[in-house]
């Protein structure tokens, strides 16, 4: 009897209830005697030892599926050598605990960047971990494309092409401020795909006044509206020094509700212009993935089922030049995978024209 247990751990994505199908379909057609067991939101779940048994049944129909069915929570990573409130454990012994009372062969977590340091951190304490890469902002150090990353994109570029005609009728500069926490590569490729004139990203610090400069030349040339695409963790130039306590401190006390409408501001004292900032925020997360995703996902499973079977355990699936690869939990816990400067869509939207803000 092979015996697995799996939850879904951080900020829900699309691609969830595919990467947990693969996993069981593979599983189930492989092994003749197979029970998982799945953990109520995330490591909550594992932590109070809130689980429910998985029936082949579960897995079927979910492929579509937006959100896990499961549920999720955030759980820091920081908190997990706390004592729980009303134990002598604490939420690291409470997992290894439930762990073993199941009598677990391995746990199959789907997360990002803090679910890997847990599972780094449970491999670490003899527990058979194998990670699937989740998240909408493809910050996964180890893996190229994280599933709900390609959804992401696709609803940002559809936000984008919105505003467009909007904005073209109306001859309007409009913001809009997408997601992707410390990373901009949700904002690139949507921003790309959605043809913005002005692209914001984290990884490069902008000037307000090179962003005011960029929609003049637009206007000068009788363009009449401009795009601004701004991840929601975009900095301006004279915030690139900071710390990144120093930061969350500043973005805490700002007087704007984010970055983009700062910037909205900015741009109308240093123009004289309106400006109309378009925030799409969690919508980018919900619904049903995109084909690429439900594909991605369903690899990153069946892979997963497979390291399984060959009880290869201490690694997160990936996928490197389109090949699944299993990279080791050590190398991916504690790591954020950026755009780096010289990407080569950073330089083809450069050539073509659209501004990065540091010009
Ligand atoms: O990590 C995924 C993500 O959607 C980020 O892009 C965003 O900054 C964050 O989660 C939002 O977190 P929450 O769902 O807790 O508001």
């Amino acid at each position: 009897m092979l015996r697995v247990g799996m939850l879904t751990s951080g900020g829900d994505c699309q691609g969830l209830n595919a990467a947990m199908r693969g996993v069981a379909k593979t599983l189930y057609e492989q092994v003749d005697e197979v029970e998982i067991y799945g953990f109520i939101d995330g490591y909550r779940g594992l932590i109070e030892f809130d689980y429910r048994y998985m029936s082949p049944a579960q897995f079927s129909g979910i492929l579509t599926l937006g959100g896990t069915i499961l549920g999720t929570s955030r759980q820091p990573f920081k908190n997990m050598l706390d004592p729980i409130e009303g134990s002598s454990m604490t939420k690291l012994e409470a997992m290894i605990t439930s762990y073993r009372r199941l009598n677990l062969d391995c746990l199959v977590t789907l997360g990002g960047n803090g679910t890997h340091k847990t599972a780094k951190l449970l491999a670490d304490h003899d527990l058979n971990v194998i990670g699937l890469p989740k998240t909408i902002d493809n910050d996964l150090w180890g893996t190229d494309k994280s599933f709900g990353f390609q959804s992401a994109v696709d609803i940002a570029t559809s936000v984008i092409d919105g505003i467009h005609t909007t904005a073209t009728s109306h001859g309007r500069i409009f913001i809009i401020e997408l997601m992707g926490h410390n990373v901009g590569w949700l904002t690139l490729h949507a921003g790309v795909a959605g043809g913005a004139d002005v692209i914001l990203i984290p990884e490069i610090p902008y000037r307000v006044e090179s962003v005011a400069r960029a929609i003049s030349a637009r206007s000068s040339q009788k363009k009449r509206f401009s795009i601004i695409a701004m991840a929601e963790g975009a900095i301006e130039a004279s915030e690139a020094d900071l710390s990144r306590e120093e930061l969350k401190l500043a973005r805490s006390t700002m007087e704007y509700p984010s970055v983009a409408y700062r910037l909205a501001a900015q741009l109308d004292a240093e123009m004289g212009q309106e400006i109309r900032v378009t925030v799409p925020g969690h919508f980018q997360r919900g619904g049903t993935p995109c084909p690429y995703d439900r594909v991605l996902a369903t690899r990153c499973g069946c892979y997963g089922a497979e390291l399984i079977l060959k009880g290869e355990f201490g690694y997160m699936v990936g996928v490197h030049d389109n090949v699944m690869v299993k990279v080791p939990l050590e190398e991916v816990a504690g790591r954020l995978k950026s755009v780096p400067l010289d990407n080569d869509l950073v330089t083809f939207a450069r050539r073509s024209g659209i501004f990065f803000g540091d010009e």
